[in-house]
């Protein structure tokens, strides 16, 4: 079997095309959504992903600020911004890139922020309420892992997912997610024993542990769907946790390493920021 290949840079430049014509829509309400994307440092990785998710807002024609605060920044000085973000109503979202600097608490800030403008989806509050099912924010990555399959047309109910990794921001929520819409969950992790035991069992395998090569096609039986959430540079090269050659003779679908989930994690984001603009005006 040759997999099916789910692009998600496709599906996102879809989505992105929708929501632009949405935020215009809005705009003639005088509603203007606004993502404020702040981050602490210089870490080329991290300025890289902030850019990205700037860009990718103004291109919509959200309203989006940067700010770029120095290393020194203290954890009074962040929250005590993220408190005047949060009483700020032309402010619609606000993201803290993490991880951030060691002496800031990351559970600290992300507790800080108002729920509401939370488009991460990393508060507690709207981790609970994913948990008991309720609409919320979800986590960008997972909730864009849930649009891909369904505009894949691959039926969630009654599927065996294993999942490897147990990240807040990814292994988690997406499991959560899957649960939530009827699937079997099996969460793997970096202390599971005979891990192919378990990846041999899955319907959908997602993959998020960070580890290039992880996964190939031994590991996989004829017809699994196969995400792949790894973000790996290997000799300069991006690549996924899986190896996507071997992979892709066995699975039925599969997710490519870049242009794959990637894509799809900032367009939720747009999402999430147009979601919260229309909570507060509605
Ligand atoms: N760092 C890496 N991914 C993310 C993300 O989705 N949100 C935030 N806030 N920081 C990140």
């Amino acid at each position: 079997m040759s997999a099916e290949v789910i692009y998600g840079k496709q599906l996102a430049e879809e989505l992105r095309q929708e929501m632009k014509k949405e935020v215009s829509e809005l705009h003639k309400h005088n509603i203007h959504p606004k993502l404020v994307v702040v981050i602490i440092g210089q870490d080329p990785a991290s300025m890289s992903y902030v850019k990205g998710k700037q860009r990718a807002s103004e291109k919509i024609g959200l309203d989006s600020e940067l700010m770029e605060l120095p290393e020194s920044t203290s954890e009074k000085e962040l929250l005590d911004l993220i408190d005047q973000l949060n009483q700020d109503q032309t402010v619609h979202g606000i993201l803290v890139q993490l991880p951030l600097p060691n002496h800031i608490e990351d559970q600290k800030v992300i507790e800080a922020i108002n729920p509401e403008k939370d488009v991460d989806g990393f508060h507690p509050i709207n981790v609970g309420r994913l948990l008991t099912g309720q609409e919320t924010f979800y986590p960008c990555t997972p909730y864009g892992i849930m649009v891909m399959l369904k505009r894949a047309n691959i039926t969630i109910e009654g599927k065996h997912v294993v999942i490897i990794g147990r990240s807040n921001l990814v292994g988690k929520p997406v499991g959560q997610l899957l649960l939530n819409e009827n699937a079997t969950v099996t969460h793997c992790h970096s202390r599971t024993k005979n891990l192919r035991d378990h990846t041999k069992q899955a319907d959908i395998l997602i993959v998020a542990a960070g580890k290039a090569g992880l996964i190939s096609g031994d590991d996989i039986e004829e017809g699994t769907i196969v995400i792949d959430v790894g973000v790996n540079r290997v000799d300069g090269k991006l690549t996924g946790d899986v190896d996507f050659e071997s992979a892709s003779e066995k699975a039925s679908h599969i997710t490519p390493v870049p242009k794959g989930v990637g894509p799809m994690t900032i367009t939720m984001l747009l999402h999430n920021t147009i979601k919260a603009a229309k909570r507060i005006h509605n």
